[in-house]
């Protein structure tokens, strides 16, 4: 058994997928873009979720975040089924305890840095932890860009601000799909930087798909999925362990369509 960091107590689930399986379309035009996910989420660690275009890691996603209703199996966030929920509480879910990031940042154009990390708040009437928010604007560096609109910022900028924006609610699990993929390397590196610290410092849960091995080499725990299943993974990855990884699977989906 590995040790656990001190101080900490045993870390839980976060999140579960629970034999998910996903089915797009009928007939001749069916899709299984999940076919038998089961997995767990640990409490206070950064997954990544890799795969090949297609391999199913944003239904994946969008399943364990109750944006997506699977076909048939069960997706647990924090301890609760979302199949059992009604509409309205799967909206409050949403809100309350997980949190987003996305790759084309998805901020409000008309509204300044603050106002879009609060706005998660705002709609949910809650009045916010100003001792809370000052330590993530501190922690992504934007103190000084408050009040800058989206349209005045760079990517990298904006992609922190969705960062601030998915914490600032102190979410039981925050998921990013693809937060670095439109980035260049420097920026990747300051969001990715702080989603690490995030899990470190502030003990958050993160779960984020990539492409990118280096990415990926941030986190603790890589999962690897293809065609709507997870097929390998990797612990304390490093970049080298994950591209020997995505060769072997690469090289196995080749066999495999020649058979
Ligand atoms: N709304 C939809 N309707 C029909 N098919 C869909 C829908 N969403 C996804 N699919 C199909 O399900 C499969 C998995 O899609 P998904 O978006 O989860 O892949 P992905 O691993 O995230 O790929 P990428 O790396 O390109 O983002 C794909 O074959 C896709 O075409
Ligand atoms: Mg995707």
């Amino acid at each position: 058994m590995t040790e656990q960091p001190t101080g900490e107590a045993a870390p839980g689930v976060a999140a579960s997928a629970r034999d998910l399986i996903k089915v797009y379309g009928k007939g001749e035009a069916e899709v299984r873009a999940l076919d038998g996910v089961t997995v767990d989420l640990m409490k206070g660690e950064f997954t990544a979720i890799m795969g090949p275009s297609g391999s199913g890691k944003s239904t994946l996603m969008h399943c364990l975040a109750a944006l997506d209703t699977p076909t048939s199996g069960e997706a647990v966030v924090d301890g609760t089924s979302l199949g059992r929920l009604k509409d309205k509480d799967l909206t409050t879910l949403r809100r309350e305890r997980v949190g987003f990031v996305f790759q084309s940042f998805n901020l409000v154009p008309t509204l300044s840095a603050e106002e879009n990390i609060l706005l998660p708040l705002s709609l949910a009437g809650r009045k916010p932890d100003r001792e809370w928010f000052d330590q993530v604007v501190d922690a992504v560096g934007l103190r000084p860009r408050l009040g800058h609109r989206p349209s005045e910022m760079s990517g990298g900028q904006q992609q922190r601000v969705a960062c601030a924006r998915a914490l600032v609610s102190q979410p039981s699990i925050v998921f990013a799909d693809e937060p670095t993929g439109n980035l260049d390397s420097t920026s990747s590196a300051e969001v990715l930087g702080f989603l690490r610290r995030s899990v470190d410092e502030f003990g958050q849960t993160v779960v984020m798909v990539t492409h990118d091995p280096v990415a990926a080499s941030y986190t603790d725990r890589v999962l690897f999925l293809a065609d709507g299943v997870i097929v390998d993974e990797l612990r304390t990855p490093d970049r080298d362990h994950i591209l020997a990884k995505m060769a072997a699977l690469q090289d196995a989906a080749i066999k495999k369509a020649a058979s």
